[in-house]
């Protein structure tokens, strides 16, 4: 794993946006394997700048989602199909048939994940896979105590992980309890991934990563099984390291 610590969040922003677009510019059909949630905010930020000053096009790009809410319809404010439109696809030039999120609403959950790896499959490999890291070392929502050889599944989020993203909601109450993810096994299968840690609230899942000891009661660990992994984070996420 190469580790880039850098001054704070607009940095690791900078430079995972570099790091995205040098990929586009080497390959304009390229694969991005895209997450949601706070860290990435300033990374699609600087995408759309980057699309706006510098003419990067997503036209031939492809993306895959990591993980959606399960019982939210697409248009609900807080499901990450909302999410992906407001805050990157709607300001690019992306071709939205182009774009796959799992779907949140399914008829069957079971065969949805079936459906979603399939996607995977025959539109990957991913080339570049974007991750932020949960508190408790959740991957995707692959949460502590999850198979790593499973592939698309579905998920009972952690009180942890709820409370988390509590913020985005009403009320602790209205945030989902379930959630469709791609497995641990379909992140490794990504060429290349990318992992951001922004901020104190992160520090000890830094650290705890870095310790190298791979097991599932810590998720993000099994990246230490992946030779092509650079975590960006900046020195609050740091500050147990050093
Ligand atoms: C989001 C995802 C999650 C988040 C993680 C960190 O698609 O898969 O693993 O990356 O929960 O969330 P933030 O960035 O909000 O701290």
């Amino acid at each position: 794993m190469q580790v880039i610590v850098l001054d704070n969040y607009d940095a690791i922003s900078e430079q995972a946006a570099r790091l995205v677009e040098k990929n586009i510019q080497e390959n304009d059909q390229l694969v991005l394997g895209l997450a949601t949630g706070a860290t990435p905010l300033g990374l699609y930020k600087n995408l759309i700048s980057g699309y706006n000053a510098r003419g990067i096009s997503y036209k031939n790009v492809k993306t895959i989602n990591l993980d959606e809410y399960l019982g939210l319809e697409k248009n609900h404010p807080e499901s990450y199909h909302t999410f992906m439109s407001e805050k990157l696809f709607q300001h690019i030039d992306i071709a939205m048939k182009n774009t796959f999120i799992p779907d949140g609403n399914p008829s069957s959950a079971e065969e949805e994940c079936i459906r979603y790896e399939e996607i995977i499959d025959s539109i990957g490999p991913v080339n570049l896979q974007i991750l932020g890291i949960g508190t408790n070392g959740h991957i995707g929502f692959n949460e502590p105590g999850t198979d790593p050889n499973m592939s698309t599944h579905v998920v009972e989020l952690k009180t942890s992980t709820r409370e988390d993203n509590a913020q985005f909601f009403q009320s602790l109450d209205e945030v989902p309890r379930h959630a469709i993810t791609i497995g641990i096994q379909t992140i490794l299968k990504s060429e290349q991934i990318i992992i951001l840690a922004s901020g104190k609230s992160k520090a000890k899942a830094v650290k705890r990563l870095l310790e190298q000891n791979v097991n599932r009661n810590f998720p993000a660990s099994f990246l230490w099984k992946h030779d092509h992994v650079t975590l960006i984070v900046d020195r609050e996420a740091y500050q147990f390291v050093q």
